[in-house]
């Protein structure tokens, strides 16, 4: 990318809200695998598919379509990024927040971000949900390098608190009401796309972690970086190699996360009514706005 994040959102808010009007809606979504469903379920649904939005990368893996989609969902207005880029399609981890960052351009607060992951800890199962409570990036990458722009956030976000403690809690309780398998656990993010090797998942359930997949920490770094909040919902879709005794491939991945998707869609819809009222950041989104001429 040539241009800075900033006139490159600037340019993709122009271009959406030339062709969808405007949009206005403090809750985002970035749905990973199999969980383009919730976005049908969006009503006064306005969409753009992202190859019509300047700058923003387009997916090349089966089950990523990319859209935009705006309207109300659970008596809230949402803005939902319907597939994902991933580093290992040879996106540069800028590029990859992109997406996040245009969230956070349209005035986000709150950002839901989803994928599917591997089981490392042994106590879980196939089809299994598990809310993030903290990430280990192992990507050898994050898409603050470079120059910091001040006015994205600081050039060292803390990342103390990268998934919001409210937010977590809350969808628990409200997974365990439901007597859906919730756990907490913490993610490890790998580059892929293999998957990992036996010795490398016994190595990361080491280092502290119950899940391990290919995505969703440089956009949590980056929506750290911008004060976003965070909840994260991994959907559990296999054992990590080595733990089955099987092997692995992406089509049983996509069937689990498929056989998954309504109990992980119940889960944040119930957290969505659930949530308490979020308040647009009108002074952050004014950033992005084309400077009017003097
Ligand atoms: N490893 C990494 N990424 C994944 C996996 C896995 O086992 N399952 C789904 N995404």
């Amino acid at each position: 990318m040539t241009i800075s994040a900033i006139a490159a959102i600037g340019e993709a808010i122009t271009a959406i809200e030339a062709q969808i009007g405007p949009v206005r809606a403090p809750l985002g979504m970035i749905l990973g695998s199999g969980l383009g469903g919730l976005a049908d379920q969006i009503t006064h649904q306005r969409a753009l598919p992202y190859d019509q939005i300047p700058h923003l990368p387009t997916s090349s893996v089966a089950g990523h379509a990319g859209q935009l989609v705006c309207g109300t969902w659970q008596g809230r207005e949402v803005v939902v990024l319907s597939g994902r880029v991933h580093s290992y399609e040879g996106h540069s981890a800028s590029d990859v927040v992109l997406p996040v960052r245009l969230l956070a351009g349209l005035g986000v607060h709150t950002v839901i971000v989803t994928n599917a992951a591997g089981a490392v800890n042994p106590d879980y199962q196939a089809g299994d949900l598990m809310v993030l409570s903290d990430h280990i990036n192992l990507q050898a990458n994050s898409p603050l390098i470079g120059a910091n722009d001040a006015r994205l956030g600081p050039r060292f976000p803390d990342m103390t608190e990268a998934y919001d403690k409210e937010l977590r809690a809350l969808t628990l309780q409200i997974g365990r009401k439901h007597g859906l398998r919730v756990h907490e656990g913490v993610y490890a993010a790998v580059l892929g796309p293999a998957y990992e090797t036996p010795a490398e998942v016994r190595m990361v359930r080491i280092l502290g972690a119950d899940a391990v997949g290919m995505s969703t920490v440089p956009e949590v770094i980056a929506a750290r970086h911008m004060g976003m909040a965070v909840l994260g919902l991994s959907c559990l879709t296999n054992l990590a190699a080595g733990l089955s005794g099987g092997t692995l491939n992406h089509d049983e991945v996509k069937e689990v996360a498929g056989g998954a998707t309504a109990g992980m869609i119940g889960l944040i819809a119930a957290v969505v009514r659930a949530m308490p009222p979020l308040t647009l950041r009108a002074a952050f989104r004014a950033q992005f706005e084309a400077p009017s001429a003097l």
